[in-house]
């Protein structure tokens, strides 16, 4: 089951709890942050696994962090692009299974592959990351 705006999750979480299902996909990122909530805590507790679609918040994140350096702490979670810094955000998160950032740039694929390595942010870390999405 998948949607991606935090005004369905309501009727995701619904659906989650009633029926017997593999997994959702649903939007989640530092700049939407409202799966936090309900959904991704049911998903832990029902097993269910967890696809986040849109981890830049479509592409809205790097308007916002366009002109901010990328900090210090970066290099304690092995990223030098903020493209990393938010997808090791998502993919931290206990409930996520996995990431589908979308590129038509194979600059930013190859980006967004170096996400899948090296070390992922704690909680002090996350919140760190998400204080910056605002
Ligand atoms: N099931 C559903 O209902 C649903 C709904 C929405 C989306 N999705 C899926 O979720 C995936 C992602 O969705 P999305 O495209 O809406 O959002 P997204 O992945 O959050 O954002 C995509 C945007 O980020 C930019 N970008 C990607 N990597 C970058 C990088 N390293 N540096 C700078 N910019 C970068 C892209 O531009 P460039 O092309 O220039 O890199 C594009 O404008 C897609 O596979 C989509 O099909 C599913």
């Amino acid at each position: 089951m998948t949607h991606y705006t935090a005004s369905r999750h309501d009727d995701v979480a619904r659906v989650m709890a009633s029926q017997q299902i593999d997994f959702i996909q649903i939007n989640y990122s530092a700049g939407e942050r409202e799966a936090e909530q309900r959904l991704l805590p049911t998903a832990l507790e029902r097993g269910v696994a967890v696809i986040a679609n849109r981890p830049f918040a479509g592409g809205d994140l790097f308007r916002r962090l366009r002109s901010r350096p990328l900090p210090p702490w970066a290099a304690e979670i092995d990223c030098d692009r903020w493209a990393q810094v938010l997808l090791k955000f998502v993919v931290s998160h206990p409930a996520i299974a996995c990431a589908i950032p979308a590129t038509s740039n194979v600059a930013h694929l190859r980006d967004n592959m170096k996400a899948g390595i090296g070390r992922l942010p704690d909680e002090r870390l996350r919140k760190r990351i998400a204080a910056e999405a605002v």
